[in-house]
């Protein structure tokens, strides 16, 4: 069986308001909290035990995750500092106690990458950390590597300009991990795997990358979220659009638990609404991300949103695409909310909000 860690802290900035008070491995992605995606990866691929390496907002994320996910055990290792990415590693490592290679991974993607394939790829070499790659366009958000024919890595830069990236092959953020490497981490300061460890593994040529196709989504951004969502809905929803109980569904359309919806109303297409929320009367949900216990009121009408939990819209209301709603939000009827607008947790609405204002 096979221990893997997984990095589950930092303050997610770019995903800000929202992530103020929601750890960004709790927000819903296509019906399922972003962690239980690779929960669920990993549970498949045979590993019993995980360490959530966490920090920011951990109560929040042992309170919905727990000790235990499926026969998983888990674990929580608490910094009391950001101790970056491979300062995490170090940490875990004290009660994860690897004896052989280990899994570690960023806990903001998500994938389906063959991990077996990987882990026997990596027993093959005498890689200390194996690396999966992934082909991206623009590598200059990642760290990007250039790869020998025999499958090393010969080189690593963190975020290269475009210009400077040897490649577009870029770090996954999964790694096979020989406990050895746990000796070059240094001890009780913030340590980043990818600008201080990966580059001197890669000069003795003991850093493999797996190159991998297929899904891979990296979640940095709130864009990279949206697309995340609405890429796994088309992967996942019926294709047929339906009518049920007078509400007019267009797929894709995913809808949670005890979610209602009335007559009249629209929902889809690129719809995600979570569990326990209620689509009034004619009110038309489209493009949009909507989290657990949102209400849209009568006939309001809401489109290339993203909307958090425990949000209430009253009647008439139009909110435009782009705008992202955070938590305990209520919005008073007939309102316009304008594009891209951004609306900070409990914030009560009253009066018409302009296109790209910060409502704080
Ligand atoms: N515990 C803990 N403590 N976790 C952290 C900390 C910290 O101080 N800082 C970041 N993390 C976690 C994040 O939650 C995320 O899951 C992972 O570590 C990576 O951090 P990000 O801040 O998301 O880094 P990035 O996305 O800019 O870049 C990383 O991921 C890319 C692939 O998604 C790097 O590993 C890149 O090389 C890589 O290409
Ligand atoms: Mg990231």
């Amino acid at each position: 069986m096979m221990k893997a860690i997984v990095l589950s802290g930092g303050f997610a900035t770019r995903l800000r308001p929202i992530s103020y008070a929601l750890p960004k491995l709790l927000f819903p992605v296509a019906g399922k909290p972003m962690i239980y995606w690779t929960l669920d990866l990993l549970q498949e691929s045979g590993v019993d035990q995980v360490v959530l390496a966490v920090n920011y907002l951990a109560d929040s994320l042992r309170a919905v995750v727990g000790q235990k996910y499926k026969g998983i055990r888990i674990n929580y290792s608490l910094e009391d500092e950001p101790l970056g990415t491979g300062g995490p590693i170090k940490l875990a490592a004290r009660m994860l106690k690897p004896k052989e290679t280990f899994i570690a991974m960023n806990g903001d993607i998500i994938t389906d990458i063959d991990l077996n394939k990987m882990i026997r790829n990596h027993k093959r070499s005498k890689a200390v950390v194996t690396d999966a790659l992934h082909e991206v366009r623009d590598p200059s958000r990642f760290g990007v590597v250039k790869l020998d024919p025999a499958g090393r890595i010969q080189r690593f830069v963190e975020k290269p300009t475009l210009r400077e990236a040897p490649s577009r092959l870029v770090n996954a953020g999964i790694y096979l991990i020989e406990p050895t490497m746990l000796n070059m981490i240094p001890s009780g300061r913030k340590v980043s795997l990818e600008r201080e460890i990966f580059p001197i593994l890669a000069k003795r040529g003991r850093l493999f990358g797996f190159p991998f196709k297929g899904q891979w989504f990296d979640i940095g951004n709130l864009a990279d979220y949206r697309k995340a969502n609405f890429a796994l809905l088309r992967g996942h929803a019926p294709k047929r659009d339906l009518q049920r109980r007078g509400t007019r569904f267009k797929q894709p359309v995913f809808l949670g638990e005890q979610t209602k919806t009335e007559t009249a109303a629209t929902v889809g297409p690129n719809a995600l609404v979570g569990r326990n929320c209620v689509i009034r009367r004619g009110a038309h949900v489209v493009d949009s991300i909507l989290f657990d216990r949102v209400t849209i009121g009568e006939r309001s009408i809401v489109s290339g949103a993203i909307i958090a939990s425990s949000v209430l819209v009253g009647k008439n209301v139009r909110i435009e695409p782009g705008t992202i709603i955070s938590p305990n939000v209520k919005i008073s009827d007939g309102i316009r909310i304008g594009k891209d607008a951004i609306i900070h947790p409990y914030k009560e609405i009253t009066a018409n909000v302009r296109p790209r204002a910060n409502v704080m």
